[in-house]
């Protein structure tokens, strides 16, 4: 809960600002005292009655005029914390050149509350140099970012620079505000190795990796010190330690490298391996009629197993219902366990979506709804964040 903290919502001109409203809707519901700021351009997208409703008051929206004799210092000062969102290029532009033209970039520039900036524009604005440097001394002046995340645009386009949920930037605030993570660390395994029959060919499966990536994305939005162990090579946000890896022995290698505070076993890890790996390719005419495996090593169990270990959360990717992972919550003695139906309508393999059950240590289950996997890992770290406050 964001019991009263008090949060400056700055608003500018993108389609995106419409979303706004829900995010400011979320803060009121958490708790938050919200005052809203809005640039002239956002006012051409939202009317400024829609956030008075909501947070009730009037938004600010001049530096000079009725609103307050120096409403750029006031809100500064006030604030512990200042969303802008969306935020547009021209916005990011100013902050990042020291502008202080307007209501926003002067009550940024007047500030020593942290900042959150949810950016959303095109494709081709994101990418574009300039918008790369201001971004560059934003990161480098201590500015936080939630998003952009790729997905479809204004106009029916497709690409990087939709603006992070309301949610992502509510659970990004809430770590800001009162931070779990307290420079904890966690390790993140996530995708599915492989295992080599020879230099062309290997045993796989079909995990793309999508589930953990999105669950260390949420981890580090929170605060925490992530390390990802990954076959996967999907895009990686900065400040994400990502170790690349193929196999299960590969990945256990690096998973002993290091010692989390916190462990999620996203990865779908094989459990056998062939026996023996051929240096050359095996050709057809030599008649090849098994392959014979062995055990990989168990690297949940070598998580669960170590002195002072981990909160451990594992995964379960099973085919049939939840009893088989309850009894693997039990048996394995993991924190929390995250079950899920690969055979089920929008829970399989490569997937944006994911339908999960959480598993407690007790055998306790809660079921969720199918979701998007950003979702779920907010969800997930909900729930791992109420462990590490019983804890730690
Ligand atoms: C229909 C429309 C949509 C726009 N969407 C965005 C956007 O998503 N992101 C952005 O950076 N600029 C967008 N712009 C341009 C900004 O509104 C413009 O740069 C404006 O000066 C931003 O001012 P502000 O940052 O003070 O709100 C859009 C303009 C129009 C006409």
């Amino acid at each position: 809960m964001l019991d009263r903290r008090r949060v400056v919502l700055a608003v500018t001109g993108g389609i995106a600002a419409y979303k706004t409203a829900f995010l400011a809707r979320r803060l009121v519901e958490s708790g938050a005292q919200v005052r809203v700021a809005m640039s002239k351009s956002a006012a051409e997208f939202i009317g400024p009655q829609t956030f008075a409703a909501i947070i009730g008051e009037p938004p600010y929206q001049d530096l000079f005029g009725a609103d307050d004799v120096s409403p750029h210092t006031m809100l500064a000062r006030w604030a512990e914390l200042i969303i802008v969102a969306p935020a547009t290029a021209a916005t990011i532009a100013r902050a990042a050149n020291g502008l202080s033209e307007d209501l926003i970039s002067a009550t940024l520039l007047a500030t020593e509350a942290p900042v959150l900036i949810a950016p959303a524009m095109h494709t081709e604005m994101w990418e574009n140099k300039a918008t790369k440097r201001n971004i560059d001394i934003l990161r480098s002046d201590g500015y936080r970012f939630v998003g952009p995340n790729e997905g479809e645009l204004a106009g029916g386009d497709v690409g990087v620079g939709r603006v992070a949920e309301p949610e992502e930037i509510l659970s990004a605030a809430r770590a800001i505000l009162e931070p779990s993570a307290r420079g904890l660390s966690v390790l993140v395994t996530a995708g599915g190795t492989r295992e080599p029959v020879d230099p062309v060919r290997y045993l796989g499966n079909r995990s793309s990796g999508k589930m953990g990536h999105a669950i260390a994305e949420e981890g580090a939005r929170r605060g925490y010190e992530v390390t990802l162990v990954t076959t996967s090579d999907l895009p990686v946000s900065g400040g994400i330690k990502v170790l690349s890896v193929e196999t299960a022995d590969e990945m256990k290698a690096a998973v002993d490298g290091v010692e989390p505070h916190i462990a999620v076993l996203a990865a779908a890890v094989a459990d056998f391996k062939p026996a023996d790996r051929a240096s050359e390719k095996l050709a057809r005419s030599e008649g090849l009629e098994s392959i014979e495996l062995v055990k990989t090593p168990d690297i949940l169990a070598s998580l669960v197993a170590r002195d002072d270990g981990p909160i451990t959360v594992g995964f379960a990717a099973e085919t049939g219902g939840v009893d088989r992972a309850v009894e693997k919550a039990r048996q394995k003695g993991v924190d929390l366990l995250v079950y899920n139906n690969v055979l089920e309508e929008g829970s399989g393999f490569g997937t944006d979506t994911n339908r999960v059950s959480f598993i407690a240590s007790d055998g306790d289950v809660e079921e969720m709804p199918l979701m998007s996997k950003s979702a779920v890992a907010i969800e997930l770290w909900d729930r791992i964040d109420a462990l590490v406050d019983s804890r730690m």
